[in-house]
């Protein structure tokens, strides 16, 4: 990756450049996970993600803030949890720095099993039990209202004992919404969020600082993938403006950290990182300076821009065969692993990249084919229609940029497994032959995998699907 400069044009081709580098890694990982074994007959379906190319984008991530805020601003910039739930990745972006947004008991069990200090952890989720609540404050983690009721919940906690926990508001701006409905947060009615701009709506919210001195921090997380940089941006600063307000009332600087949440899209239509979070940086920097002059802490919460480069669905082709003049590949790699895309296909288009058996890359003419899944609805397709070159029985179909939101978020149609996930990085050697011994090509040396998730088992499956309840229904009624 080139080296970030701090001068912004550079830094954000420097992440761009990013993307060349990821596709010569993910080329070699195929190979290697094809001759390795991982992926076969009999496993025909595996999730791979490169770690080279994950510490480059936390390094990215950080690099674009450091270059744009005031030195010594306190900066956590915490990882959405939802993306990747993975307790190995977990801990590897906490190695690197990394603090943790999680939204459920779940995750919040996650973020601690990976060793991640509750000073860490930032709490946002919108239904919060009184318990939940409890733990978080008792812990200390930061916690951000979603609501007034919220909030009554938390004068209650804060009155009954005292606690570490940074504690904030989450307001939504209602600045508006991106091309996918179900991802965009500051629409004038999402559930998310205190409604900025509802009748009252921000003198309350003013109120409930003034009223409360332990509340110091301000949220807001504009919105996800299809929300343009410009709205997200116009988001952050609505709320900074809210902020500035409220310390102006109060007559002391209140509110210390703004959380401004996450939702950098991602390129899913080629290999560029782009945006790049040096622009998003610069942007926020340009649109609401005051934010980066030192006099608030900053915390960001970003998911799908740190993974999903870096993952792909590889997966077996079992049958070709063709049908009303399509061709036909069926894959192992459907809605299981890739629910979004094979429900919402117009918002969720997928790159699927053709390997032939031995895992290298296939050239030859683009045919228009099918890449179906495994599951028995006729809608289980990757792709439809899809100019590629021509998939063939035992070849390999790899579904790219899905590190963040696919195969971490398994969907148990058909109860088909969740499949195995390897993290990959260079094994350190110089493969001189040109193939190395693990697939490895030429200079850059061997692939070396790691478990990160092993497959679910059959007996599994069973278990969590009531095997020892199997009586439950006859023997009771
Ligand atoms: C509160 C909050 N923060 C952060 C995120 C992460 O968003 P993204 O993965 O788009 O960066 C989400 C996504 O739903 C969210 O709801």
């Amino acid at each position: 990756m080139t080296a970030y400069t701090g001068t912004g044009d550079r830094a954000a081709r420097g992440e761009a450049d990013e993307g060349a580098d990821g596709a010569a890694r993910r080329d070699q990982a195929v190979r290697a996970a094809v001759e390795q074994g991982l992926v076969g007959p009999a496993t025909p379906i595996v999730g791979l993600l490169d770690i080279t190319g994950i510490r480059a984008s936390t390094a990215a991530l950080r690099a674009a803030f450091d270059a744009v805020t005031a030195p010594g601003t306190p900066v956590l910039h915490a990882f959405a949890v939802k993306a990747t739930p993975l307790v190995p990745v977990l801990r590897l972006l906490h190695r690197e720095g990394i603090g943790m947004e999680v939204a459920s008991p779940g995750e919040l069990a996650l973020a601690r099993a990976a060793g991640v200090p509750p000073a860490r952890t930032v709490l946002d989720s919108p239904a919060k039990t009184p318990a939940e609540l409890r733990e978080a404050l008792a812990l200390g983690i930061a916690v951000n209202a979603d609501n007034p009721q919220e909030l009554a919940r938390v004068d209650a906690l804060v009155r009954s004992a005292s606690t570490r926990s940074p504690l904030g508001l989450r307001v939504n701006p209602q600045v508006g919404g991106g091309s996918i409905g179900a991802l965009s947060t500051a629409t004038a009615t999402s559930k998310f969020g205190v409604a900025l701009r509802d009748e009252g709506a921000r003198e309350w919210v003013v109120r409930a600082y003034l009223d409360r001195p332990w509340l110091t921090r301000l949220h807001t997380h504009s919105g996800s993938q299809g929300v343009p940089l410009e709205l997200m941006a116009h988001g952050v600063a609505e709320t900074y403006r809210l902020a500035e307000e409220i310390n102006e009332r109060a007559g002391r600087r209140q509110i210390d950290t703004l959380d401004i949440g996450g939702g950098l899209p991602v390129n899913f239509g080629s290999d560029a990182h782009t945006p790049a979070y040096a622009q998003y940086a610069r942007l926020l920097a340009a649109t609401v300076p005051g934010l980066f002059d030192g006099r608030f802490g900053l915390v960001t919460e970003f998911g799908r821009s740190l993974l999903a480069k870096h993952g792909i669905v590889l997966a077996r082709v079992e049958y070709t065969k063709s049908a009303g003049g399509r061709a036909i590949a069926v894959t192992h790699a459907g809605v299981q692993v890739a629910a979004r895309t094979v429900y919402a296909p117009q918002s969720w288009p997928l790159r699927v990249a053709a390997y032939d058996t031995k895992g290298r890359p296939k050239a030859g003419p683009d045919v228009v084919q099918d890449v179906a899944g495994p599951a028995c609805f006729a809608g289980d397709l990757l792709a439809e229609g899809r100019s590629m070159p021509l998939l063939e029985q035992g070849d390999y179909a790899a579904a790219l940029d899905t590190g963040a939101y696919y195969f971490a978020h398994h969907y148990g149609y058909n109860s088909l497994a969740r499949p195995a996930i390897h993290g990959f990085g260079p094994d350190g050697t110089e493969a001189a032959d040109g193939a190395g011994t693990t697939g490895g090509t030429g200079a850059a040396g061997g692939v070396r995998f790691a478990v990160v998730r092993t497959a679910q088992t059959l007996d599994e499956i069973v278990t969590e699907s009531g095997g020892a309840h199997a009586e439950a229904l006859t023997g009771t009624f």
